[in-house]
C-alpha cells in the first residue's frame, strides 16, 4: 500500500478573534518546531480575517495554514466573496471545500464544489473536499450511495493526490459528541477509495480525513484504521493541548 503521511487539520469554523488565533496558531507552531521529524503534517484553517495575522505569524514553521472556502473566479464583483489567489496571497496551501455546514448554510452543490476545487487548484492549492451522509441517509441505508454521488460531483478534473484530499464527515457525528465506529470508518474509507479510482490519477496515495467529533481519547483509535491518514478536527482544534494530542496519537 502507498504510504501516506498523515494530516491532522484544524478547521476553526466560525471561531476566534485576532488574539486567540494569534495565540493557538504559535503555540502550535512553536510545538511543531520543537518537536522535529513527526509523523504527521499539521494545519490550521481559521476564518478570513485572521489568515494573513496568523500567516505571518507561522510563516517560518512547518505548520500549514488554510482557508475554509473560496470561490470559484479570481476576482470581480462577487460581494462578500474570496477567492483562491487571495488565499495563495495571504500564505494558504489548503482550504476546505465543500463542508457540510457550508452544503447546508449556503446550498452549496457538488458542482459548485467541483468547480472551487478546479479554481483552488489553478492558483496551487491543495482542496479538501468534504463528503458525508446525515444521519436520516444512514439509518436508511444509503450513505454509501450519498458518499458515492458527492465523490463523483465534487472532484474536478484534473485532480490527483498532490491537490487534492478527501475529508469523510458524517454530519450526524459533527460537534455532536457521537464519532462513527472504527468499523464503520473502515468499511466507508473502504468505499472512498474504491471510489476514486477512475475519478483521481493515483487513488492510493490519496489522502483521506477522518472527521466527526474527533478528541485526543477516540483519536488514537480513528487513526489506526486503515484508510484513515488523517483527521479534520473542528471542536478540539480550538484547543492546542488536544490538538497537539490528536497529532502525536498518530503512529
Ligand atoms: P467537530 O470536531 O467539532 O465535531 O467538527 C468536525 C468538523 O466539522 C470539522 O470540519
Amino acid at each position: 500500500m502507498a504510504a501516506r503521511r498523515k494530516l491532522i487539520a484544524g478547521n476553526w469554523k466560525m471561531n476566534g478573534l485576532k488574539a486567540d488565533g494569534l495565540a493557538l496558531a504559535s503555540d502550535l507552531a512553536g510545538r511543531l518546531k520543537g518537536a522535529g521529524a513527526v509523523p504527521f503534517d499539521m494545519l490550521v484553517c481559521p476564518p478570513f480575517p485572521l489568515l494573513f495575522p496568523v500567516g505571518e505569524a507561522i510563516k517560518d514553521s512547518p505548520l500549514a495554514l488554510g482557508a475554509q472556502d473560496c470561490h470559484a473566479k479570481k476576482s470581480g464583483a462577487h460581494t462578500g466573496d474570496v477567492s483562491p489567489v487571495m488565499l495563495v496571497d495571504a500564505g494558504c496551501r489548503f482550504v476546505i471545500l465543500g463542508h457540510s455546514e457550508r452544503r447546508a448554510d449556503h446550498g452549496e452543490s457538488d458542482a459548485q464544489i467541483a468547480a472551487k476545487a478546479a479554481a483552488a487548484h489553478a492558483e496551487g492549492l491543495v482542496a479538501i473536499i468534504c463528503v458525508g451522509e446525515t444521519e436520516a441517509q444512514r439509518d436508511a441505508g444509503q450513505a454509501n450511495a450519498v458518499v458515492s454521488t458527492q465523490l463523483a460531483g465534487s472532484i474536478p478534473q484534473g485532480a490527483t493526490a498532490a491537490n487534492t484530499v478527501i475529508a469523510y464527515e458524517p454530519v450526524w457525528a459533527i460537534g455532536t459528541g457521537k464519532t462513527a465506529t472504527p468499523a464503520d470508518v473502515r468499511d466507508m474509507h473502504a468505499h472512498i477509495r474504491a471510489e476514486l479510482a477512475g475519478k483521481i490519477a493515483d487513488p492510493d496515495a490519496v489522502r483521506i480525513l477522518y472527521g466527526g467529533s474527533v478528541k485526543p481519547d477516540n483519536a488514537a483509535e480513528l487513526m489506526a484504521v486503515d484508510n484513515v491518514d488523517g483527521a479534520l478536527v473542528g471542536g478540539a482544534s480550538l484547543k492546542a493541548n488536544d490538538f497537539w494530542a490528536i497529532g502525536t496519537s498518530c503512529r
